[in-house]
């Protein structure tokens, strides 16, 4: 069984046997430019479910299209990877990855990409397993919704990501989390793996108002870049 909705609406979903179909329009307040179909299922967990997160990463994209257009980009953590769907919209060479291990997640991305027509690698990435993978491209742009969650993954993921910075010179890790102790959190990161947060906006700042009604949350989105000079310093000792 299967409904569709506008712009995230989840209808249906306290069925936990139901399949969704939610769709995510992008555009200004005078025209919508296309919109992204999204395949969820709530009796999966966190991979089959487009979270706030990603809503917000997904028109942070969007508006920041010029600079995505023609450049590499790979999703951590995907999962309904409506983020790299935007970015593979707007011109961007797209990877999605997510657990090798949760094929389910892996299967729906490649529906997602079939149904809106986009052609995105979908791979399996594990954060912290240096499989073939991980060495096979070669992202300009690495993006992650929600990936912050689960404080015991957190040396796995960023181990991932500054391997990925470090071997993609000029490349950026933009994030979005939801700050829900309201800890420093991302200032404690960056020193620990050596990396800087070079932007951090708050999510609400940057939704249009319809798409912010729906969300609730403090959502925060980081842009995050090697250290150089920590690395060097680090390196010397
Ligand atoms: C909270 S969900 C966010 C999904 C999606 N990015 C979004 O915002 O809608 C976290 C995602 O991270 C993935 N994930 C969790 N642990 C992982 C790991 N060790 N390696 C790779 N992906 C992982 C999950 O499968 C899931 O898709």
């Amino acid at each position: 069984m299967s409904s569709e909705d506008d712009d995230g609406d989840k209808e249906g979903l306290a069925n936990p046997e139901m399949t969704t179909v939610s769709r995510h329009d992008f555009g200004d307040s005078e025209k919508i430019a296309f919109s992204i179909s999204i395949i969820e299922n709530m009796k999966e967990d966190y991979g089959l479910f487009v979270w706030p997160c990603s809503i917000v990463l997904a028109e942070y994209v969007w508006q920041q299209r010029l600079r995505f257009s023609g450049n590499s980009v790979v999703e951590l953590g995907a999962g309904t990877c409506l983020p790299g769907l935007v970015a593979a919209k707007v011109g961007s060479h797209v990877t999605l990855t997510d657990d090798a291990n949760r094929l389910e997640v892996l299967d729906n991305m490649r529906r997602v990409c079939d149904l809106n027509k986009l052609k995105c690698k979908v791979l399996g990435l594990t954060w912290g397993v240096w499989d073939a993978s991980i060495f096979s491209f070669h992202p300009k742009i690495i993006l992650g919704a929600d990936v912050l969650y689960d404080a015991r993954a957190f040396d796995d993921l960023f181990a991932t990501v500054a391997f990925m910075l470090q071997s993609n010179p000029g490349s950026v890790f933009i994030t979005t989390y939801h700050n829900r102790s309201g800890h420093h959190l991302i200032e404690f990161l960056m020193v620990k793996w050596a990396l800087k947060c070079v932007k951090l906006l708050d999510g609400f700042s940057l939704l249009p108002s319809n798409k912010a009604a729906k969300l609730s949350g403090n959502i925060q989105l980081a842009e995050i870049v090697l250290n150089h000079k920590q690395v060097e310093e680090t390196s010397c000792l």
